[in-house]
């Protein structure tokens, strides 16, 4: 289980049970309340981020300073030894003695875990190409938690690029130890990888209305074209009309023109507020790993 000193690479060597219980643990980090923090207790993080971001790398950095901590930030790895040639694990190793804990965001899937193995502090998984991204994981799931007060029993439909997106390889794995109904919708070209299909789920190149009506979370993603991806899809009005009234809309962000703003005064939209629970689940694994 999650505890002082462990990285976070990934979701799939959790249950349900600890699953569960990290949720739950979540919803204590869910306000303002940050008295009970000790500023003396001060930890500085490295936000080491190869690839873009703007939620994940700046919702670790609030979550560290409102934790009493300090953040060093490397986002511009090209002014970085990086840009000598230098491999991810020297910058780790180079990292890990001065900081207690590395957040990493990097290009190739595995990173986190070669990090983790050189590294003598704890490393969080911020995403790594098209691998994982489990804390973003954390965060869908307990927006949905907060939503319906459990995960069994939901039919989630999963709209987008599958194959190059991580944050649907860490969200189906976690899915999966809980009675879900999977949907998988997108493009023929962006199926998602054999490794991680299970035959129960159902595939379709479209929203058709009888996948949308008996919906109960529709996440939706962008496709992956820094990636290769090619591929175009859309949730139109139609769409909308046949989701039902206590569906919720999910989303990791950024979005392109696969969800428009049009939908955002819709009272299923919940993507702004699965962003802002970011927050909430970052300060969580900070404080648990950090202790
Ligand atoms: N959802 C997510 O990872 O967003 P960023 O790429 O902005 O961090």
């Amino acid at each position: 289980m999650l505890s002082k000193g462990s990285s976070f690479i990934t979701l799939s060597i959790y249950n349900k049970h600890d699953i569960l219980n990290l949720l739950d643990t979540i919803s204590t980090f869910d306000d303002q309340n940050l008295k009970r923090f000790i500023p003396n207790k001060k930890k500085l993080i490295a936000n080491l981020f190869y690839e873009p971001s703007t939620r994940t790398s700046s919702s670790f950095y609030a979550a560290a300073t409102y934790l009493g901590h300090e953040v060093l930030s490397i986002n511009n790895v090209q002014y970085s030894s990086v840009a000598k040639g230098e491999t991810l694990e020297d910058t780790i190793r180079t990292l890990a003695s001065f900081v207690h804990c590395i957040v990493l965001r990097h290009p190739e899937e595995g990173a986190a875990k070669r990090a983790a193995q050189v590294s003598t502090v704890p490393v969080i998984n911020a995403g790594d190409g098209v691998g994982e991204h489990p804390t973003q994981t954390l965060l869908d799931l307990y927006t949905i938690y907060k939503h319906y007060g459990r995960l069994d029993g939901l039919i989630v439909t999963l709209m987008g690029d599958h194959k190059y997106g991580r944050t649907i390889h860490s969200l189906v794995q976690a899915l999966d130890l809980f009675d879900t109904k999977i949907n998988l919708i997108g493009p023929i070209d962006l199926k998602l990888p054999k490794k991680l299909y299970k035959e129960r789920y159902l595939e379709s190149v479209e929203l058709t209305a009888n996948i949308a009506m008996l919906t109960d979370v529709l996440y939706m993603t962008r496709v992956q074209r820094e990636r290769g991806a090619q591929g175009h899809y859309a949730l139109t009005r139609l769409d909308a009309e046949n989701l039902p009234d206590n569906s919720i809309v999910m989303h990791p962000l950024p979005r392109v023109d696969e969800l428009g703003d049009w939908f955002d005064t819709d009272p299923r939209a919940k993507y702004f507020e699965q962003m802002s629970n970011g927050l909430a689940v970052r300060k969580f694994l900070l404080d648990r790993i950090l202790g």
